[in-house]
C-alpha cells in the first residue's frame, strides 16, 4: 500500500497494512485531527519499551526502583482527569428512545457537528498513534477488531498490555475485514513549537465519550484516563459489543470469568456481574481458603465477558481483554494475593503514591506490613506522611488509583483464558454491594427470575466513576454506565436469549444473586469476604450437580446452614442468620423501589418482569 503525503504529512502506511478503507480513514482522520506526525503501532516489545522511555522523557512516567518494580512505571494523571466521566458519556442511536433513559443521548448529527469543530486541529503539535487491537483471541469468531487513533502514548502502551495490540491484527483484517473505529484525542493541541506545560495532557473544561451504535463508532474527547482513553474496554466491549450483541444473538457483559475446579478434576465455568469497584477483580482470582484442599479457581477475565450460544446448547464466554485495568487501594495480600503477585513486574501504575526508595505504595497495604510508610510522595506529587493524612484525612492513592498488567502476570491464569473457541458457561452471578435486604446468596428458580434479579440489582457506589460516591443506585446486571441501548430492550435480549436456548431444548446455566456485604447492628460486615467466598461457589455448584436441595425463600432458593462447608471458618448460625435472613418490612420497601426503578424503564420493559415482581409480592404476603 502506498503512503499518501497530505499538507506534507507523511502517513506512514506500512507495508503489510493491506485495507484501503482502513487507510483512507485514517487519512481523513489526519486531516482533521492534524497530528505533526503519524505511528502506527506494531505491538513489538522493542515499541513497547521505547514509548515508555519517551513517556519518561515527557514525564508522564516515573521508572519504579528496577529492584523492587521491575519493568514498571507510575503516571500520575491530572488531578481534573481521574476516572471515567458518566454525565459526559453518550450513546448517540437515532432515536432517543433506543439510547433509553438511563444514558445522555444526543441527535447523531447534532453531536457530530459539535465534535468536528473539537476534533479539527485536536492533534496539532503531537503524533498520531494508530493502536490495532483485537478484543478476544486473534482469529476466534467471538473476537473483534478496533482501531483506535490517538494522541497520547500512553493509551498506546496501556493498549498493548490491555488487549491484544499489533502488526498481527492487520493479518487477521485482510484487505476487508471488520473494525470498529475509535477515535480518541486529549483535546489539548499545542501551538507551533509550544512544549505541554503538563505531564497528563487533558482538556479540563470539555469532555465527550460518544458512542454511534448504528456504524458503531467511537469518539473521545478531552480525557487521558482509564474506560475514557482506552476505547476497547468499556466503549467497545461493552457499549458499542452489546448492540452487535443484540443484533446479532450474543451478550456482551460487565462479568468476570472464572474456572472452578473441584479435587475429582471436573471443571465448573462461572461469569459473575459486580458493579465498577465491588471486588471482581479479587473474586476472579479467589484462593480458595481451608478446608477447600484440591479446589482450584482460575482466571479467564476479571472484567468483562463476550457471550455466544453455541450449537451444541451451551453458551460460550470469552474474555475480550489481555490485561487488567484494575483497582489498586484496598488490594493486598489479604484481600487478593494472586493480584498482588501480578503486580510485581511489568506494571503502569497510575496515581498510586511513590515510597522513598522508588517503590508503589497505596491505602491498603499497611495491612501486609503492619504500618504506614513513614513518609511518601502522594498521587499528586505532594509529601504524604501518616501525621498529614491524620490531620487533612489526605490520601496517598487516589480511591480509583489503577493498575494496568498483561493478564499473563497472574499466576491463576487459567490455561483456556486465550482459547478461541471460549469456555462453557455454568452458572451467571449477579452481586450489588447492599448493607441490608439482599441475601448472601439465592438461586433463580428459573431464566426469567434471573433477569429480574439481575435487572433490580442494586449498589451502593464507589470511586470508579466521578461525582457519585456514597450513593445507593440501581446498577441492572452491573451495565448501567455501560449498556449501549434502552436498559428495557437490554432485559428482553437477555428474556429472549434465554427462551431461544430453552425452545431448542438445551439446559440453561444456573443464575445466582450473591451479596457479600451485608452488616450487622454494629455497622460491620458480617460475611468475611474474599477467598471465603468460595464457599457460596461450593453451594452453587452442588446446587448444578443437584446435591444441595436448598430452601425456597421469596427471593429464590437460598442455602440450609448444613448445606455450606463450614471446615476452617468459624461462622454461626446466627451469622449466617444475619446475613441470609428477609425481613418482610425490608423487602416490601425494596419491591416499592423496584416499581420505581420499572416506572423508569417503563418503555419496553418486559412484561414478563412486572408478573415476576407480582409472583415475589404474592409470596412475600404470605411471610
Ligand atoms: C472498571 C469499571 O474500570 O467498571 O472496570 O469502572
Ligand atoms: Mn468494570
Amino acid at each position: 500500500m502506498n503512503s499518501p503525503v497530505m499538507q506534507g504529512l507523511n502517513l506512514n502506511t506500512p507495508a503489510y497494512v493491506k485495507h484501503a478503507k482502513l487507510v483512507a480513514w485514517v487519512a481523513e482522520m489526519a486531516a482533521l485531527c492534524k497530528p505533526e506526525s503519524i505511528y502506527w503501532c506494531d505491538g513489538s516489545q522493542e515499541e513497547y519499551d521505547r514509548l515508555c522511555a519517551e513517556l519518561v522523557s515527557a514525564g508522564t512516567f516515573k521508572k519504579l526502583n528496577p529492584a523492587k518494580r521491575p519493568g514498571s512505571f507510575l503516571a500520575c494523571s491530572d488531578p481534573s482527569d481521574v476516572a471515567r466521566v458518566e454525565d459526559r458519556t453518550y450513546i448517540c442511536s437515532a432515536k432517543k428512545e433506543d439510547a433509553g433513559p438511563t444514558n445522555n443521548w444526543m441527535e447523531p448529527a447534532e453531536m457530530r457537528a459539535t465534535l468536528r469543530p473539537l476534533f479539527d486541529g485536536c492533534m496539532a503539535g503531537r503524533t498520531m498513534y494508530v493502536v490495532p487491537f483485537s478484543m478476544g483471541p486473534l482469529g476466534s469468531h467471538i473476537s473483534h477488531i478496533g482501531i483506535e487513533l490517538t494522541d497520547s502514548a500512553y493509551v498506546a502502551v496501556n493498549q498493548k498490555l490491555m488487549t491484544r495490540m499489533g502488526r498481527a491484527v492487520f493479518d487477521v483484517l485482510g484487505a476487508d475485514g471488520e473494525f470498529v473505529p475509535c477515535m480518541h484525542t486529549v483535546g489539548a493541541p499545542l501551538a507551533a513549537g509550544q512544549k505541554d506545560s503538563t505531564s497528563w495532557p487533558c482538556n479540563p473544561t470539555t469532555k465527550y465519550i460518544v458512542h454511534y451504535p448504528a456504524t458503531r463508532e467511537i469518539w473521545s474527547y478531552g480525557s487521558g484516563y482509564g474506560g475514557n482513553a482506552l476505547l476497547g474496554k468499556k466503549c467497545f466491549a461493552l457499549r458499542i459489543a452489546s448492540n452487535m450483541g443484540r443484533e446479532q444473538g450474543w451478550m456482551a457483559e460487565h462479568m468476570l470469568i472464572l474456572g472452578v475446579t473441584n479435587p475429582e478434576g471436573k471443571k465448573y465455568h462461572v461469569a459473575a456481574a459486580f458493579p465498577s469497584a465491588c471486588g471482581k477483580t479479587n473474586f476472579s482470582m479467589l484462593v480458595p481458603p481451608q478446608g477447600f484442599d484440591g479446589w482450584k479457581v482460575t482466571t479467564i477475565g476479571d472484567d468483562i465477558a463476550w457471550i455466544k450460544p453455541h450449537a451444541d446448547g451451551k453458551m460460550y464466554a470469552i474474555n475480550p481483554e489481555a490485561g487488567y485495568f484494575g483497582v489498586a487501594p484496598g488490594t493486598n495480600f489479604h484481600t487478593n494475593p494472586n493480584c498482588m503477585a501480578s503486580l510485581d513486574k511489568n506494571v503502569i501504575y497510575t496515581n498510586v503514591a511513590l515510597t522513598d526508595d522508588g517503590d508503589v505504595w497505596w491505602e491498603g497495604m499497611e495491612k501486609d506490613t503492619g504500618k504506614l510508610p513513614d513518609h511518601l510522595i502522594d498521587w499528586q506529587g505532594k509529601d504524604w506522611t501518616p501525621q498529614i493524612a491524620k490531620e487533612t484525612g489526605a490520601k496517598a492513592a487516589h480511591p480509583n488509583a489503577r493498575f494496568t498488567v498483561a493478564a499473563i502476570n497472574n499466576p491463576a491464569l487459567d490455561p483456556a483464558w486465550d482459547d478461541p473457541a471460549g469456555v462453557p458457561i455454568d452458572a451467571f452471578m449477579f452481586g450489588g454491594r447492599r448493607s441490608t435486604t439482599v441475601p448472601l446468596v439465592t438461586e433463580a428458580r428459573n431464566w426469567t427470575e434471573g433477569v429480574y434479579m439481575a435487572a433490580t440489582m442494586g449498589s451502593e457506589t464507589t470511586a470508579a466513576a466521578v461525582g457519585t460516591q456514597g450513593v445507593v443506585r440501581r446498577d441492572p446486571f452491573a451495565m448501567l454506565p455501560f449498556c449501549g441501548y434502552n436498559m428495557s430492550d437490554y432485559f428482553q435480549h437477555w428474556l429472549d436469549i434465554g427462551a431461544k436456548a430453552q425452545t431448542a431444548g438445551h439446559k440453561l446455566p444456573g443464575m445466582f444473586c450473591v451479596n457479600w456485604f451485608r452488616k450487622g447492628d454494629d455497622g460491620k460486615f458480617v460475611w468475611p469476604g474474599y477467598g471465603e467466598n468460595m464457599r457460596v461457589l461450593k453451594w452453587m455448584i452442588d446446587r448444578l450437580e443437584g446435591k444441595a436441595a436448598g430452601q425456597d425463600t421469596m427471593f429464590g432458593v437460598a442455602p440450609l446452614y448444613a448445606e455450606i462447608t463450614w471446615k476452617g471458618l468459624d461462622f454461626s448460625a446466627d451469622q449466617f442468620k444475619t446475613v441470609t435472613s428477609i425481613d418482610k418490612a425490608a423487602w416490601i420497601d425494596e419491591l416499592k423501589l423496584h416499581s420505581s426503578h420499572f416506572e423508569q424503564l417503563a418503555y419496553h420493559l418486559p412484561q414478563a418482569l412486572l408478573e415476576t415482581k407480582t409472583a415475589l409480592q404474592t409470596r412475600l404476603a404470605t411471610l
